[in-house]
C-alpha cells in the first residue's frame, strides 16, 4: 500500500487539526496508508517512530484549537545535510508524500524534500495571513475573532474608566491580522508595519474624539509596528492622560476554530492529497475567491504577501 505523512509546523493555528483529520480520511479513502510525524520537522529529524493513522485516529479533535500532532520551529531545515537526513528517512519508512501544514517557513522545509523526491503538498496554516498566493490561512479567522472577543472586554473597562486602551497584536513583521481585527473592532487607530505611523495624527485622532464626548479610544498595534510602551509614554505625555496597554500575546492564537477555519481546514487538507495522488507535487493549496487552487510553492517565498492598502485606508475612514 502506498503511504504519505503529515505534519504540522511552526506555530500553531487553530483549524490545524481540522486540516490533519481531512487528510488521514482522504487518504485512507483513495487507499494510501497515512502516519502523523509529530513534532513537526524536528520530528522527521528524531529518531522517534511515525505514528500510524486510521479513522479514528482523528476523531474528536475538529472543534480543538492547536495541532494535536504538536509542532515545532525547526531551524535544522535550513542546513543541508538535515534536509537529506530528513529526505532519506521518509524514503526509509516508505513514504511516498508528504503534506506539510504550517507556514512559509514550514513551505521553505518542504521545498527541499521535493527537491530530493519526496512528492510534497503544503496547507498553509498561520494565525499571520502572510503567505503570498492565498487569500486566507487557516487560523486567521480564529484569531481575528478572538481578537475581537478581548476588545469587547477592553471596551468595557475602558468606558467606565473614560480611558485610551492600545491593544497588541500578533503577526510577526505583517500587519494583516492587526488591520482585520483593527478594522472589524472598529479602532480609533492601526498601527502596522507595512505602513509609517505619524503621532501626530494618532492624537489628533483621539482628540477630536474627547471633543466628541466619545468615553474611549482603541488602538490596535501590530507586534511589528514598534515598541508599544514607548508609543503609550508618548501619546500619555502629549495628551497628558493616562492611557493604557493590553499585549494579547498567545491567548489570540488558541481556542476553538471558527466554522470558516473548520471549513478551510477539511477543504485544503483533503485537497493537499489529492495533488499528491495526481502526481502534482511542489504545490500549495490557496483560496482564491471561493475556490481553492494549487499554487506552485515557490510564490509564497519569491514575493511577499501584498498588504491591501486600500482596506487600510477604510479603515482609517471609518474611524473617524
Ligand atoms: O507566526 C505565528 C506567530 O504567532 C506570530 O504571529 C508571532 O510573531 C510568532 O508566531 C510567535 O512565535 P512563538 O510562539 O515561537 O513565540
Amino acid at each position: 500500500m502506498p503511504k504519505i505523512a503529515v505534519l504540522t509546523s511552526g506555530g500553531d493555528a487553530p483549524g490545524m487539526n481540522a486540516a490533519v483529520r481531512a487528510v488521514v480520511r482522504r487518504a485512507i479513502s483513495l487507499g494510501y496508508g497515512i502516519c502523523g510525524i509529530r513534532r513537526g520537522f524536528s520530528g522527521l529529524l528524531g529518531d522517534q517512530p511515525f505514528v500510524e493513522m486510521e479513522m479514528g485516529s482523528v476523531a474528536d479533535i475538529i472543534h480543538r484549537g492547536g495541532t494535536f500532532l504538536l509542532t515545532a520551529r525547526a531551524p535544522d531545515m535550513f542546513e543541508q545535510g538535515c534536509q537529506d537526513q530528513a529526505a532519506a528517512r521518509l524514503k526509509d519508512e516508505g513514504i511516498e508524500g508528504l503534506v506539510v501544514i504550517g507556514g512559509d517557513g514550514s513551505f521553505k522545509g518542504a521545498m527541499t524534500l521535493e527537491q530530493r523526491g519526496i512528492k510534497t503538498a503544503c496547507v498553509p496554516g498561520t494565525i499571520d495571513n502572510d503567505i503570498n498566493g492565498t487569500d486566507q490561512t487557516i487560523g486567521f479567522d480564529t484569531a481575528v475573532n478572538t481578537i475581537l472577543s478581548a476588545v469587547n472586554n477592553l471596551r468595557d473597562t475602558a468606558t467606565s474608566h473614560e480611558r485610551i486602551f492600545l491593544l497588541e497584536v500578533m503577526g510577526r513583521n505583517n500587519g494583516f491580522l492587526a488591520l482585520a481585527a483593527g478594522l472589524a473592532a472598529g479602532a480609533e487607530s492601526i498601527l502596522v508595519p507595512e505602513i509609517d505611523y505619524d503621532i501626530e495624527d494618532i492624537c489628533a485622532r483621539l482628540l477630536r474624539g474627547i471633543e466628541r464626548q466619545k468615553t474611549h479610544s482603541i488602538i490596535v498595534v501590530a507586534e511589528g509596528a514598534g515598541d508599544i510602551y514607548d508609543l503609550n509614554r508618548e501619546i500619555c505625555a502629549r495628551l497628558d492622560t493616562d492611557s493604557r496597554v493590553t499585549v494579547l500575546g498567545h491567548i489570540q492564537r488558541g481556542g476553538s476554530p471558527s466554522a470558516v477555519d473548520r471549513l478551510l481546514g477539511s477543504r485544503m487538507g483533503a485537497m493537499a492529497v489529492d495533488l499528491i495522488n495526481e502526481g502534482k507535487s511542489g504545490h500549495f493549496t490557496a483560496l482564491r475567491g471561493k475556490d481553492l487552487e494549487a499554487v506552485p510553492l515557490t510564490a509564497s517565498f519569491t514575493d511577499p504577501r501584498p498588504f491591501p492598502e486600500d482596506l487600510y485606508r477604510l479603515a482609517m475612514v471609518l474611524a473617524r
